[in-house]
């Protein structure tokens, strides 16, 4: 990891983490929310990315579907612009230290932190025949993830940021207990499009593993089925393109396009004063055709060769290796283990 120097000391450049899990299909929900500006922070900070497959398990999931989404996911961290040359690319369980410190963490992680996370209570809603223990620990692993490698910022979609208060919490109680272990990071979400709403349910966030999915666009559907899914988009009655709380698939649907040009949701706004519905989100699917475009082109290429792919992830894993141990080995020295 590059190091600048200033005045003969040597200042460490900021680390970003960030991770995704290969449950379902990606969404343009991941892409905006986190995704899309992860590869561009590499400019600034030293940047790890993960591709969170053990956090996948606590759902059901088979064997060759996780297999298959966890390939897909890395390759597409590489087609969405994380450059491996710049960036630690690599898959969460080709690191043994995120398991270890998870179960240090769970020592300092109370019974009553982890049943207040709204995401774990949701997911035992939705699959109340596989409430597991796992789905419970999910923030402390995630905590590990972040903790490992002393990251300073973790940009995450809005979802996340609750996990990303517990991992603060708990890095907090770790260093009061034991003195200076971990760096507490700050989470970080985009200014628009923290949070993608269904284009069938505006209330309901956009989800990889909807059962609908004409309300989730993936980043890797074709820009027929993109357009398709966009012509369809709830909106309402009043035929008015304007944000506001009573209008949500509207709403919903200037975000996306302001998220996606970049420009705030006032000039998206205005870019549709005097347009229709159909107009409006004819453009807002045009808009992500373009943007996705390349990203799906750049996946194809690279999931031609396999082999390339698990060259990187092997690399990538190294040099996370390394930064990894060298964490956990503080930590376990902290708490008293005998190292030998
Ligand atoms: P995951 O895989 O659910 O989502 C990956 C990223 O995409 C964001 N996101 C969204 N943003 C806006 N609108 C949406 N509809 C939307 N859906 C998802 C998420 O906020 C996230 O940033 N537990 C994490 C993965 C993880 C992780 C970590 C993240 C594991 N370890 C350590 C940060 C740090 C997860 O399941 O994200």
């Amino acid at each position: 990891m590059e190091q600048t120097q200033n005045n003969n000391t040597t200042e460490r450049r900021k680390r970003v983490f960030s991770a995704i899990k290969p449950t379902g299909n990606p969404t343009l929900g991941n892409y905006l929310g986190a995704m899309r500006y992860w590869g561009g922070m590499a400019d600034e900070q030293d940047c790890l990315y993960s591709v969170a497959d053990l956090h996948a398990i606590t759902v059901a999931i088979e064997p060759k579907e996780l297999r298959e989404n966890s390939k897909r996911l890395f390759a597409l961290l590489i087609a969405v612009g994380i450059d491996p040359q710049k960036c630690i690319v690599f898959m969460q369980s080709h690191v043994r230290a995120h398991a270890e410190l998870a179960w240090l963490l769970n020592n300092y992680t109370m019974f009553g932190e982890a049943r207040r996370m709204t995401q774990f209570k949701d997911k035992s809603e939705k699959a109340p025949e596989n409430v597991n223990v796992g789905l419970f620990d999910y923030p402390v692993l995630m905590a590990a993830d972040i903790l490992l490698y002393q990251a300073d910022e973790v940009p995450v979609g809005e979802d996340q940021i609750q996990h990303v208060e517990l991992c603060r919490t708990i890095a907090q109680r770790f260093n009061n207990r034991y003195g200076q272990t971990f760096t507490v990071p700050e989470g970080r979400v985009p200014k628009t499009g923290a949070r993608i709403y269904s284009l069938s349910d505006p209330t309901s966030k956009m989800g990889k593993s909807d059962a609908n999915d004409a309300g989730s666009v993936f980043i890797l559907d074709t820009p027929e089925t993109i357009m398709r899914k966009f012509k369809r988009a709830v909106t309402d009655c009043d035929a008015c393109v304007r944000a506001c709380a009573d209008k949500p698939g509207i709403t919903n649907l200037l975000t996306i396009y302001s998220a996606l040009n970049d420009i705030s949701l006032d000039a998206a706004e205005r870019e549709f004063a005097s347009a229709d519905y159909a107009t409006f989100k004819t453009r807002v699917g045009e808009a992500a055709v373009e943007k996705l475009r390349p990203v799906r082109e750049a996946y194809e290429r690279l999931r031609k060769n396999d082999a390339e792919l698990a060259e990187l992830m092997r690399e990538g894993a190294q040099k996370a290796e390394r930064i990894a141990c060298r964490t956990l080995e503080k930590a376990y020295k902290k708490i008293g283990f005998v190292r030998v």
